[in-house]
C-alpha cells in the first residue's frame, strides 16, 4: 500500500503520514497531516449532522482512560482476545486467521480453535520460513494505572467508546425525560494493541470511533423504513448466498429481522453515499453465529471492497440486548432498569458503531481519479461537503497589486465561513495541479481584469470549464452548486 500511487499522493500533500517517523515508526500509528485533519473533521461533521440533527440523538464525550471495573463488567479484560502465534526463531508475530487468509485463502470468520490449530500445521512463517508457535489468546486492551503508589488503580486504555456511554446511563434516561428509544452519539479516540498491523488506516492502534447508541423497549425494534425501503442493495445473509434486494423486500422476507436494524443500514448506507464512498463497492453482510461479539444477539456490517485491501468493514450494526446494561448493573450494583409504558426493565441497545479512519481512507480511494492522456491530472473529486478546501485563491502574478486584490477577495470568503486556501508560488498551471490533488472543487484566480470589474475566474475541478463571476457572487456559486 505504502508503494500506490494514492499512497505516495497523501504522503505528498500531507493527508497523512506514518507516525514518530524521525524515529523509526511504530505500526499502527498514522497522523492527520493538514489535509486531513480538515477530511477527517469533515466526515466526522457528516456523522454528527446525521445523528444529532436528523436522528435527534444527544452527543457524548468520555474519557479514553477507565478503570478497571467497566472492561471487567463489559466482558473485554476475559473475552477481548485474538488469537496469536509467533516465529519460534525470528519473533514474529501473526494474528492467526490473518495469516491462514492471506497464506491458505480461506476466509477464517466463525471457525472455532481447532480448526484453526489445524490449518497452521500446513504454515511456516512468512519471513524465515520457521516453526510457528501454538496459537495462544491474546488481549488487545492497553493496560496502564491511574495515580501515585499504593493508591494506584488498575485502568485501561477504551478499546470502544461504546461502555463510556453505558456507564452514565441513569442520567442518560433522565435527560431524555424517561422516555424510549433514544440515541447517544460518541466521536473520540479508541484503542486496541492490534498483533500485527500491516494495512495503513485500516488496522490502526489508535483510532478514531463514531458510535451511536439507542436504548430501546425490547419489546419494540420496530421503525419505519420510509426513503429506504426502495435502496437496492448487495446483502450477504449469514446462509452464504449473497444476493441484491431491496431493504424493504429484505425485511419482508426476514433476511434481515429487526426493523430498527433495517432502517440504520439504509441510513449508514446512505451516510457512506453522501460523504463520497462508491456505493458500487458497498455490501451488507451478516456477521455468522460463531462470528458475533460476545455480547450482540445479531450483527450486520456494511463492508467496501477496496481495490488495494481487499475487505473492508466500515461500520458494525449490532443488537446488544441488555448485555451490558446488565453487566454495568451486576458489578456496580446501580440498577439500570427504567419503568416505560407500565413495565419495569432493563432497555435493549442497538448500536452503530463506525470507525472515522477506514471511510476517511475509503473515500480516498473512491474518490481518486488519474487523468491521462493529453492532460494527466490526479484528482480527488470529492464531494464538496466534505473537501478539506471549497475553494483556492490565486493571484495570477504577485504584483501590480494583483496580488493585494486577491488577498481581499481571500479575506472576503473567509469571513463568509468558507474553508479556502491562498496559493501564489508557481504557473497557474501547477497551482491547478495541486489543488486537484488537494481534491478542491473550485479554484478562483484574479487577474488584470478583476481590477476593472470585480470579477475573477472560476474554475471547476471535474470539467474544468471556467466562468467569470463577480466577487460578490462566489459564495452563491461555488455553495449553489
Ligand atoms: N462498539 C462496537 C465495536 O467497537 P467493532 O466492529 O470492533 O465494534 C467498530 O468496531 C468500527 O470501528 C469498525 O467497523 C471499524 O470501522 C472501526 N475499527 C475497529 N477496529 C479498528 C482498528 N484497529 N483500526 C481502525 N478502525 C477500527
Amino acid at each position: 500500500m505504502q508503494d500506490s500511487k494514492l499512497m505516495q499522493i497523501l504522503l505528498k500533500r500531507g493527508f497523512i503520514w506514518p507516525s514518530f517517523e524521525i524515529y523509526g515508526g511504530v505500526k499502527g500509528f498514522y497522523d492527520y497531516g493538514p489535509l486531513g485533519s480538515l477530511l477527517k473533521r469533515n466526515i466526522e461533521e457528516a456523522i454528527r449532522q446525521t445523528y444529532v440533527i436528523e436522528e435527534s440523538c444527544f452527543e457524548l464525550s468520555c474519557p479514553t482512560l477507565s478503570p478497571e471495573d467497566i472492561w471487567v463488567a463489559s466482558g473485554h479484560v476475559s473475552s477481548f482476545n485474538d488469537m496469536m502465534v509467533e516465529c519460534t526463531k525470528c519473533g514474529e508475530p501473526y494474528r492467526a486467521d490473518h495469516l491462514i487468509e492471506a497464506n491458505l485463502k480461506i476466509n477464517c470468520d466463525g471457525k472455532g480453535i481447532d480448526e484453526i490449530k489445524k490449518l497452521l500445521e500446513k504454515l511456516k512463517c512468512p519471513k524465515c520460513k520457521s516453526m510457528l508457535s501454538e496459537p495462544y489468546k491474546y488481549n488487545l486492551m492497553f493496560k496502564s494505572y491511574v495515580g501515585p503508589g499504593s493508591r494506584k488503580i488498575t485502568a485501561y486504555l477504551r478499546p470502544e467508546t461504546a461502555q463510556t456511554t453505558y456507564v452514565p446511563f441513569k442520567r442518560l434516561i433522565k435527560i431524555a425525560r424517561d422516555k424510549l428509544p433514544f440515541g447517544v452519539l460518541q466521536i473520540g479516540r479508541s484503542f486496541r494493541n492490534e498483533i500485527s498491523p500491516r494495512q495503513g488506516l485500516v488496522r490502526l492502534r489508535e483510532f478514531t470511533q463514531a458510535e451511536i447508541q439507542f436504548f430501546v423497549d425490547p419489546a419494540n425494534k420496530e421503525k419505519e423504513l420510509g426513503e429506504f425501503a426502495n435502496l437496492n442493495l448487495a446483502i450477504l445473509p449469514k446462509d452464504g448466498k449473497e444476493i441484491n434486494i431491496t431493504l424493504g423486500k429484505a425485511l419482508k422476507q426476514k433476511i434481515i429481522r429487526t426493523p430498527f436494524i433495517a432502517y440504520h443500514l439504509g441510513k449508514a448506507f446512505q451516510l457512506f453515499t453522501k460523504i463520497g464512498i462508491n456505493p458500487k463497492k458497498l455490501r451488507l453482510r451478516q456477521h455468522l453465529d460463531d462470528e458475533r461479539a460476545f455480547y450482540s444477539s445479531d450483527t450486520w456490517d456494511i463492508e467496501f471492497m477496496s481495490k488495494e485491501l481487499g475487505r473492508i468493514e466500515l461500520v458494525g450494526i449490532s443488537d446488544r440486548t441488555d448485555y451490558d446494561l446488565k453487566a454495568h448493573q451486576n458489578l456496580s450494583k446501580q440498577s439500570m432498569e427504567v419503568t416505560f409504558n407500565g413495565k419495569r426493565f432493563i432497555p435493549h441497545i442497538i448500536e452503530i458503531a463506525y470507525g472515522v479512519d477506514r471511510p476517511f481512507y475509503c473515500i480516498l480511494e473512491s474518490c481518486f481519479v488519474e487523468e491521462t492522456g493529453k492532460k494527466e491530472r490526479n484528482i480527488f473529486k470529492f464531494p464538496a461537503n466534505i473537501a478539506p478546501y471549497i475553494a483556492a485563491v490565486f493571484p495570477l502574478v504577485t504584483k501590480d497589486r494583483i496580488d493585494k486584490k486577491a488577498e481581499e477577495v481571500f479575506n472576503k470568503l473567509k469571513n463568509q465561513q468558507l474553508f479556502v486556501l491562498y496559493d501564489s508560488a508557481g504557473s497557474i498551471g501547477r497551482r491547478y495541479a495541486r489543488a486537484d490533488e488537494a481534491g478542491i472543487p473550485y479554484c478562483i484566480t484574479i487577474d488584470y481584469d478583476t481590477l476593472e470589474d470585480n470579477t475573477v475566474t472560476i474554475r471547476y475541478r471535474d470539467s474544468m470549464e471556467q466562468e467569470r463571476v463577480q466577487i460578490d457572487k462566489i459564495k452563491e456559486k461555488i455553495m449553489g452548486k
